[in-house]
């Protein structure tokens, strides 16, 4: 098929939920992806901060040729050598005793939800106004932007929103019948949004002072994105559940959900489940992506290029009256722009970098955690050529 045809069937055959940009990706290596014709574009976008370690690494498409010829899924009726071993080397990377595995983000914050319920026998929980959480019924829920959730009433009861980043929100929010708070250590999908120094850790001393839960939503700020394995890292704080997905299988669909034991003790045998949830294969990539992470130093490489890439973007708040902010940790990026967006992406990737545009005024920039400076510099470059 021609890119004309790609896209004339995908649009005949396949439900109309995403706006999708006018291209046509044929295959993608490192920080590059290419289309059909052989162009090359610099991908900042990176699956929405899933390619941590690039595109098509050559040691995940090793693994999974050779884990695809051994075994790729068995029951979790089993024990297998691959879960037994990732779930011991993920929980060390963690703050946590314990792991539940899923698919998505979406169904990790599911599973911290219902622990967070059977563990406290209370129901509500306070999450925070344009957080992202997912897209089942109760994750849109838990996300406070009512565009996701118009039309799927009625909705799952429990759930409050509160100010991001406004701790006498929360304390006023908090009853009896409070199970947890549900937070992103920075929010992704509403414009890369850094919270204040302070806030997590008071919000850790109001959890304490209070007896209920705090759950990070790591979906995204997760796997050195943020110039640390987890974001939580950057301020200390430790949640009580942490949960997981996006870049932790190199692409390949998992999450996952951890706990200190006590909290985990909650769940009892039949509480939770997931058909595909650790599978062989995808707990074979998701080591082999831990062994990516420690050889090529990517948690040091996210913070340094981190620091590089944020300096250059701030040298174009003096050309561009437009910034009104960079913000970001590690590899982790946004650019708030006082302009009309719409345009950017076309105009970047006419250019050969691929963008997202994060809340109607953020360039948002994800891009693998290996990619080199010569190519931050030319997203740089882009960028200035593309902003009024
Ligand atoms: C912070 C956060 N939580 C949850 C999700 C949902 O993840 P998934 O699309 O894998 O269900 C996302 C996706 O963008 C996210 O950014």
């Amino acid at each position: 098929m021609n890119s004309k045809e790609i896209k004339d069937t995908t649009n005949n055959y396949v439900m109309n939920t995403y706006g999708r940009y006018d291209l046509v990706i044929d295959h993608a290596h490192g920080s590059v992806v290419y289309d059909k014709d052989g162009n090359e574009y610099i991908d900042t976008v990176a699956g929405i901060a899933v390619n941590n370690i690039g595109h098509t690494h050559p040691k995940v498409a090793e693994v999974i040729k050779q884990q695809a010829e051994k075994m790729i899924h068995v029951s979790n009726l089993y024990y297998t050598q691959e879960q037994a071993d990732y779930a011991r080397r993920l929980v060390e990377k963690s703050p946590h005793d314990k792991v539940f595995f899923a698919n998505s983000g979406a169904e990790a914050n599911e599973a911290a939800i219902k622990l967070a319920r059977k563990y406290t026998h209370k129901g509500e929980i306070i999450s925070m106004i344009d957080s992202f959480h997912g897209r089942t019924l109760t994750t849109i829920t838990a996300t406070g932007q009512p565009k996701y959730q118009k039309g799927f009433e009625p909705l799952p009861a429990g759930f409050k929103h509160v100010e991001y980043n406004n701790i006498k929100q929360v304390e006023d929010a908090i009853t009896d019948q409070t199970a947890a708070v549900l937070v992103e250590p920075i929010q992704g999908e509403s414009g890369v949004r850094v919270p204040d120094e302070d806030y997590l850790p008071k919000l850790r001393q109001l959890c304490d002072e209070k007896g209920i839960l705090l759950i990070f939503d790591e979906v995204q700020t997760g796997f050195g994105r943020t110039g640390k394995f987890f974001a939580s890292e950057i301020t200390g704080v430790v949640p009580d559940i942490t949960t997981s997905a996006k870049a932790i299988a190199g692409g390949i669909p998992m999450g996952a959900m951890l706990a200190s034991d006590k909290v985990a003790s909650a769940f009892k045998p039949g509480d939770h489940a997931s058909t595909f949830g650790g599978t062989a294969l995808a707990c074979s990539v998701a080591s082999c992506v831990l062994d990516i992470f420690e050889e090529e130093e990517l948690v040091k490489k996210s913070h340094e290029n981190g620091i590089y890439f944020r300096e250059k973007l701030n040298a174009l708040k003096e050309k561009h009256s437009c910034i009104k902010d960079v913000r970001g940790h590690g590899l982790m990026n946004g650019v708030e722009v006082d302009a009309d967006c719409s345009e950017f992406v076309a105009e970047a990737q006419k250019r050969g970098v691929l963008i997202n545009v994060a809340n109607g005024n953020v360039i948002r920039l994800v891009p693998p955690l290996n990619i080199t400076r010569e190519q931050l510099d030319k997203v740089v470059d882009v960028i200035d050529e593309i902003l009024p």
